[in-house]
C-alpha cells in the first residue's frame, strides 16, 4: 500500500480532469463482460412485456432471431435462455423438461443456426417445467436431491445435444455438477462447458423473473431447503470448491448487488472465472426508481455493472446488457 502525507500527497490530484481519471482507472466494464437473459414463448407473431421488469420481453420463437440480432450486432458474447412452459404441460415431476423438442431445445437449434458464434447458456432446473415451481422433485413436502439430479443431467445433455454451449445448472442440488459432467462425457459432448450457479441465494429478488416464467403464482412454499442462506458467506466458498471439484468450468454468485462481498471472496480464493447474475429484482428496482426520476437511468445503470467489475465479477449476467452494451459504444 502507498502511504502519502498531506499536502505533499493531494490524491484529488488524479481526479481533477478526464483523462487523468481515464489513466488511473482500475477497472473498466466492456461489451465482453456481458450475458443477455432471454425469454422466450410459445405462439407465434407475439412479443409480450413483463410487468414488473419494464422495457423487459417475452418473445415467440419466429421472433426470436429479430430480438437476438440486436445483441449480434452488439457482439454481446452471449445469451442465457429461459423458457415460459404453459401450464397445461406442467407436471408434478416436470417430465417436459426431458422432452428433447421442448422450447428451450427448439430455440437452441434455431439460435444455433443463424447464430453460430453466439454463446448460448442453457438454465438447468426443473421449476419452468414443474407444477408446483420447484427446481426438484418432491416427495412427502421435500424436494428430493438424487432423483432430481437423475432428471436434471437428462435435462443438461439435451439441451447440450440441441446446442447450448453453456450449461447453467440453476438448481442447487448437490452434487449435480458431476452427475450432468460424466452424462455430458458419456454421450460425447465433452467440450460442453459448465456454468455452475454454485452460490445461489433463497432470495426476495426472483419474484420479478417467477412473474415473468408464470411460476411465482404457482410455488408453493420457498426454496429455503436448497438455496443458501443469505446469512452465510463461508458456505458460498464450500459450494464454490464442490462445484469446481465436480467439473465445473466457471461459476456464478446470484443475486448479484446485495452479494458484491461473495463474488469478492469466491474471486480471491479460487481464480477462477466467476460470474455475477444481477437478478430481475435488482433490474425491477432500479427501474422503478429511474421511470420515477428517482435515478439518472445512464448513471445508475452503469455503475451497478461496473460495481461488479470491482468486486471482481468476469461477467455479469444482467437484463440491461443490450442498453449498456450500446452505451459503452457510443462512449
Ligand atoms: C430457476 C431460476 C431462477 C432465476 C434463474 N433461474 C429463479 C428461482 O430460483 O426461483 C432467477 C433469475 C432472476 O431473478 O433474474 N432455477
Amino acid at each position: 500500500m502507498t502511504v502519502g502525507r498531506f499536502p505533499l500527497t493531494r490524491l484529488r490530484r488524479n481526479r481533477q480532469d478526464r483523462f487523468t481519471r481515464r489513466l488511473v482507472a482500475e477497472n473498466s466494464l466492456s461489451i465482453d463482460d456481458l450475458i443477455w437473459p432471454i425469454f422466450v414463448m410459445e405462439g407465434s407473431n407475439s412479443v409480450t412485456d413483463v410487468a414488473s421488469m419494464p422495457g423487459v420481453q417475452r418473445v415467440t420463437l419466429d421472433r426470436l432471431a429479430a430480438h437476438v440480432e440486436t445483441a449480434a450486432r452488439l457482439d454481446i458474447p452471449a445469451l442465457a435462455l429461459f423458457p415460459i412452459t404453459p401450464s397445461e404441460v406442467r407436471d408434478e415431476a416436470g417430465t417436459e423438461a426431458l422432452n428433447p423438442d421442448n422450447l428451450m431445445c427448439r430455440a437452441a437449434r434455431l439460435l444455433k443456426k443463424e447464430f453460430p458464434d453466439m454463446g448460448l447458456i442453457g438454465d438447468v432446473a426443473l421449476d419452468p417445467y414443474t407444477n408446483h415451481g420447484h427446481d426438484g422433485i418432491i416427495e412427502n413436502g421435500y424436494v428430493v436431491n438424487d432423483k432430481s439430479v437423475d432428471i436434471l443431467k437428462v435435462q443438461a445433455t439435451n439441451q447440450a445435444a440441441a446446442g447450448i454451449d453453456i450449461i447453467a445448472p440453476s438448481d442447487m442440488m448437490d452434487g449435480r455438477i458431476e452427475a450432468i459432467r460424466r452424462d455430458l462425457d458419456e454421450n460425447g459432448l465433452i467440450n460442453t462447458r459448465i456454468m455452475s450457479y454454485a452460490a445461489k441465494y433463497a432470495s426476495a429478488f426472483y419474484g420479478p423473473f417467477r412473474d415473468a416464467l408464470g411460476s411465482g403464482g404457482l410455488l408453493k412454499g420457498d426454496k429455503k431447503t436448497y438455496q443458501m442462506d443469505p446469512a452465510n458467506s463461508d458456505e458460498a466458498l464450500r459450494e464454490v470448491e464442490t462445484d469446481l471439484l465436480e467439473g465445473a468450468d466457471m461459476v456464478m454468485v446470484k443475486p448479484g448487488m446485495p452479494y458484491l462481498d461473495i463474488i469478492r471472496r469466491v474471486r480471491d480464493s479460487f481464480s477462477v472465472p466467476t460470474f455475477a447474475y444481477q437478478v430481475s429484482g435488482e433490474y425491477a428496482m432500479l427501474m422503478a426508481a429511474i421511470q420515477n426520476g428517482w435515478l439518472d437511468h445512464e448513471r445508475a445503470v452503469m455503475e451497478s455493472l461496473l460495481a461488479f467489475k470491482r468486486a471482481g465479477a468476469n461477467g455479469i449476467l444482467t437484463y440491461f446488457a443490450i442498453e449498456a452494451a450500446q452505451r459503452i459504444k457510443a462512449q
